[in-house]
């Protein structure tokens, strides 16, 4: 938390503060000014949808002082219990079309499965609130449209929790590869390897396309919709510009359990100069934990970890400096022949440190979320927008350019085709 209130603040007030802000526009309902401004209103808030993830945005909520939770709803009994024991006094809802009706709500967080955020959102809207929209947008290429046209009609606050535009070391990272650190961008690879099935444990039968959503295509788009998402924006937000053609392979390899969707996802995403996104998820092996690496002709970026690597590099590697070190003490402990002694990884490359001190790394297995990934950041933004009316600056664009093009991933897969971007669901936004 205090690691989040120092990056905060520096946001427009120290040397690379503004610079920062100029790069990230999207941040300014966050910025220290924007707080005081709002200082000692509230946002009224309302969830749907009180699972994982809508808990998880109560306990951010908790701490955010521009906002009240005011309402909750959930069509499933035991999620709104767990969920209103964490908001005593908070209003209960079974059937979210009634929520919207309450006038003492300035916008509603919903957490709901895939499947049904194009229409609550669009309900939302019409209904005049403020709409915070997980991630991805929406089921269908159509649902995105709608939404996304919507949006532009509308005069309410509309955001999707892409929290990685809002995560510091993906944002002092994609300034360093914007000011040419790593040189020109040549490729990227992203990964998310996980080794769990994805199952949740249902109290009877009939329950199981509800508890198990993520697992069937009426309500998801599976690993592409899920965790891609995330990664497909960091490589469009990296390079400004949209692949033009994708092709993949999916399969269900290890979970044959029923499952309708893909448990195994290769696919490459071709930008129109021929650079590539390589992108892999795999949920029956964790070596590789997640990652989303940016290649530079200069250097490598893996923001999911906050280092980068350079291809000449001049500062000295962990090995040389023991040596170094050894020299200067006793030659005759070098353990060279000893069974410790392991040659660094990836040759001469070595790490740099994107932020220094603590930062959170996604190891990849956490479903919710991890702390200090930008989850709390989006959600205060969202909540001094709810107070201001402040419109998300690209937040929309990304979020529909990025969910596009794993929905295209995954039409690419099941019709085991190249696709080219199709010009219907192309926005002026995108470049490519
Ligand atoms: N941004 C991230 O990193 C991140 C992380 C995890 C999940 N998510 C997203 O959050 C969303 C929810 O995921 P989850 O893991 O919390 O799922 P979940 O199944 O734990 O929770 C979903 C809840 O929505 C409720 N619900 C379903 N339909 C509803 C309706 N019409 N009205 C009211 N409530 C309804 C369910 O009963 C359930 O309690 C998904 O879109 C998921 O992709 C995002």
């Amino acid at each position: 938390m205090e690691d989040r209130r120092e990056f905060l603040k520096q946001l427009g007030c120290v040397a690379g503060g503004a610079a920062l802000l100029a790069g990230a526009p999207w941040l300014s309902s966050c910025t220290p000014e924007r707080i005081r401004e709002i200082s000692g209103e509230k946002a009224r808030i309302a969830l749907i949808g009180t699972g994982s993830r809508g808990q998880y945005h109560i306990h951010n909520l908790l701490l955010i002082p521009h906002a009240r939770i005011v309402a909750l709803c959930d069509c499933y009994e035991p999620n709104l219990q767990a969920a209103a024991a964490l908001c005593p006094g908070a209003k209960l809802y079974r059937d979210y079309r009634k929520l919207l009706e309450d006038k003492d709500i300035d916008g509603v967080i919903i957490s709901t499965p895939l499947g049904s955020h194009a229409a609550i959102t669009l309900d939302a809207l019409s209904a005049g609130k403020h709409v915070f929209c997980e991630k991805a947008m929406a089921r269908t290429l159509d649902e995105c449209k709608a939404v996304y046209d919507a949006y532009q009609k509308s005069d309410k606050v509309l955001y999707f929790c892409m929290q990685r535009m809002f995560d510091e070391k993906y944002l002092r990272g994609m300034k360093l590869l914007h000011d040419g650190l790593i040189g020109e961008i040549v490729g990227m690879r992203c990964h998310w390897f996980r080794n769990a099935d994805w199952r949740r444990e249902v109290p009877s039968p009939e329950l199981e396309r509800q508890i198990n959503w993520r697992l069937y295509k009426e309500h998801s788009g599976g690993l592409m919709t899920e965790l891609a998402c995330h990664q497909i924006e960091v490589c469009n937000l990296a390079v400004g510009r949209i692949p033009q053609s994708i092709s993949g392979m999916g399969d269900i390899v290890y979970w044959k359990d029923g499952r309708e969707v893909y448990d195994s996802v290769n696919v490459i995403y071709r930008y129109a100069d021929g650079r590539k996104i390589n992108y892999e998820s795999l949920i029956s092996n964790k070596f590789n934990g997640m990652e989303d690496q940016i290649l530079g002709k200069k250097g490598t970026m893996e923001l999911a970890k906050g280092v980068y690597y350079l291809e000449e590099d001049n500062s000295r590697s962990g090995i040389e400096c023991l040596i170094d070190s050894m020299k200067e003490k006793v030659l005759t402990s070098v353990p060279l022949a000893g069974p410790s002694w392991r040659p660094e990884v990836k040759g001469q490359y070595i790490p740099h440190n994107i932020v220094e001190g603590k930062i959170s790394v996604n190891g990849g297995q956490n479903m919710i979320g991890v702390d200090n990934d930008g989850s709390d950041v989006i959600l205060s933004a969202f909540c001094s927008a709810c107070i201001t009316g402040e419109k998300a600056v690209n937040v929309v664009e990304e979020a529909y350019c990025a969910t596009v093009l794993c929905l295209l991933g995954n039409k690419a897969m099941e019709e085991q085709r190249t696709i080219l971007f199709p010009e219907y669901y192309k926005i002026p936004y995108m470049k490519f």
